[in-house]
């Protein structure tokens, strides 16, 4: 399954505020750092073109949405998505989501970790590079609020089975409580880019998440 070309973004185009870099991030990263007005925020990490973070944005306006891209281009684009649409409540940082969790964000701050598609690694010797891993999950366990969720959905059957071991060897999590296949009515009814494309080439998708008690 070939991967799609990304739209050319106009190199003149001003992405502030939309894209920001690692190292100019606030310490700890809050809603309103981020944007200049307090509000539930979630994270999703590795936002590839971004959109979720277009949709979710839009969907729950109340609610601040900061997505970690470690590829400057898949982060531009995801950024210049929400530029498209003038957001007040969206943000791409490009950097590396696990150092951000595990340097940024600070204790029970979070009211929501999206991690959608995760590269597999398939070989075994790079399953280290993979984003879910024992510290990475116990860090979201810290950040997370009391109530707050981690969203996890993946095509690779066995890395959806090694993270649920994972996160119930190295958290309290309550889960995996499976989440639904949402019906597409149209084109732009997916969750995320990876997600219309493995349906639309009917690849099962593995979907839970996961409760911080
Ligand atoms: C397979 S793509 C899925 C993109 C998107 N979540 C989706 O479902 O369409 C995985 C994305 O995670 C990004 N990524 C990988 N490791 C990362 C990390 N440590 N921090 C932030 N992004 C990462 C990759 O650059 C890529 O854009």
């Amino acid at each position: 399954m070939g991967r799609r070309a990304l739209r050319r973004i106009d190199p003149a185009l001003d992405l502030t505020p939309w894209l920001l870099a690692e190292d100019a991030l606030p310490m700890p990263v809050t809603a309103e750092s981020l944007v200049g007005w307090a509000a539930p925020l979630e994270v999703e990490v590795g936002s590839g073109k971004g959109l979720f973070l277009a949709h979710a944005t839009q969907a729950v306006p109340e609610h601040v949405f900061v997505g970690l891209e470690i590829a400057g281009r898949y982060a531009r684009h995801a950024a210049a998505g929400l530029a498209a649409i003038s957001s007040r409540n969206g943000r791409v940082v490009h950097g590396d989501g696990v150092r951000i969790f595990r340097e940024r964000l600070a204790h029970a701050s979070i009211e929501a970790v999206h991690v959608y598609f995760p590269d597999p690694w398939w070989k075994q010797r790079h399953r280290k590079r993979r984003v879910m891993q024992a510290d990475f999950v116990r860090d979201v366990q810290r950040v997370l609020r009391p109530g707050g969720v981690l969203h996890f959905w993946t095509d690779v059957e066995e890395y959806f089975q090694a993270t649920i071991a994972l996160i119930g060897h190295h958290t309290q999590l309550r889960g995996p409580i499976p989440e639904p296949e949402r019906a597409s009515e149209h084109d732009m009814d997916y969750r995320t880019h990876f997600e219309r494309r493995m349906r639309q080439h009917a690849v099962p998708v593995f979907r839970c998440r996961f409760e911080r008690p």
